[in-house]
């Protein structure tokens, strides 16, 4: 019988770039459409300001970033401890390898291994490690773990897509990143990892190619893509994966690699700061293991707060729920001016 770990982390590209930097707000505060009132920190909320501070953030990126890696450090660790034979990682697709020519809502990558060129897709700043522009990692996938997945999963009436190779790009941030940080000191990561990538920005996966809308030009209605799955179905995908792999010969860690609400995509705020009160909410019912709480989140819930990466957390939760696992350890890590708050969690067996 397999067993299974869970971990939460974030795969927050803004970790990488040396120096660490408020880039996206600074973006929003360059958007012509952006109320004057907005424009300075006299019109932001107090934490905001505190962040911000009196040298544009440059410190409190620096303090937000080795919290964060302390974290990673941490669940790094436990994942050794833990010995798996594969990672199943859920991640988003910010318009990489979900494009115009299709979008699935769940999609297994099935993938023997998979070259990736982190720096190529990132580019403009100097990275953390000073690899250079063109460094290459070879990661192992885990091919008959994946197609036992999609399998047993369409056996459950989950109508997920598979992949025996990339489409556009050679794999998303979301799966890159989750190893780069998890490999923070670069000791080597030799763990095979499953690739889920989920159709988290749904609405805007097309339409603002997965990434900020624009204050001054913003979107009809009509030119809105399609929704990404709900939270609920999200939640009960996560609890049949869990069901498959408890079943299965390996040992397993089930991973949610993003950020919780993001300031880019909380319209509400005019994009300068995320929703953090919802945040807390449902971080409160993380740490009391109230998954049930997170199941009854509707999808325009989880959009007016900004919170669309969240969707991979939704399946770890479905699958702690069904494993009736309580987090073993966890940590809020707030931040207003670094576009998101970023949460660490696991669940050892
Ligand atoms: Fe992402």
């Amino acid at each position: 019988m397999g067993e299974i770990l869970g971990l939460g982390i974030t795969h927050f590209p803004g970790m990488a770039p040396d120096p660490p930097g408020p880039r996206s707000l600074k973006r929003t505060l360059s958007d012509p459409g952006l109320p004057e009132r907005y424009r300075t920190p006299q019109g932001w909320p107090e934490q905001m300001r505190a962040e911000w501070s009196t040298d544009e953030g440059a410190a409190h990126a620096i303090q937000h970033r080795d919290t964060v890696v302390a974290g990673l450090r941490r669940a790094r660790q436990t994942l050794d401890a833990f010995k798996p034979d594969l990672m199943v990682v859920w991640g988003d697709d910010q318009y990489e390898n979900f494009r115009e020519d299709v979008v699935p809502a769940f999609t297994v990558l099935a993938y023997d291994e998979v070259e990736v060129h982190p720096w190529a897709h990132q580019i403009g700043a100097r990275n953390y490690w000073h690899e250079p522009e063109d460094v290459a990692f070879r990661l192992k996938g885990h091919k008959a773990a994946a197609k036992r997945l999609a399998t047993g999963l369409l056996g459950e009436d989950f109508d997920v897509a598979y992949a025996y190779r990339p489409l556009h790009q050679d794999l998303g941030h979301a799966f890159i990143n989750s190893v780069l940080y998890l490999d923070w000191d670069r000791r080597g990561f030799d763990y095979p990892m499953v690739a889920m990538p989920i159709n988290c920005y749904g609405r805007g996966v097309i339409a603002m190619r997965g990434y900020m809308a624009s204050l001054e030009h913003p979107l009809a209605e009509a030119d809105m893509d399609p929704p990404s799955p709900s939270p609920a179905r999200c939640y009960d995908l996560g609890a049949a994966c869990a069901r498959i792999l408890a079943a299965s010969p390996w040992r397993v860690a089930l991973v949610a690699s993003s950020s919780w609400s993001h300031a880019f995509l909380t319209a509400k705020h005019y994009y300068l700061y995320p929703d953090t009160d919802a945040d807390r909410q449902l971080y409160a019912a993380l740490e009391s293991a109230d998954y049930a709480a997170w199941r009854r989140r509707s999808l325009s819930q989880v959009e007016d707060s900004g919170q669309q990466e969240l969707l991979n957390w939704f399946c770890l939760m479905g699958a702690m729920a069904e494993l009736n696992r309580k987090p073993t350890y966890s940590e809020f890590i707030p931040s207003h001016i670094m576009n998101s708050n970023k949460v660490i969690a696991t669940f050892e067996p």
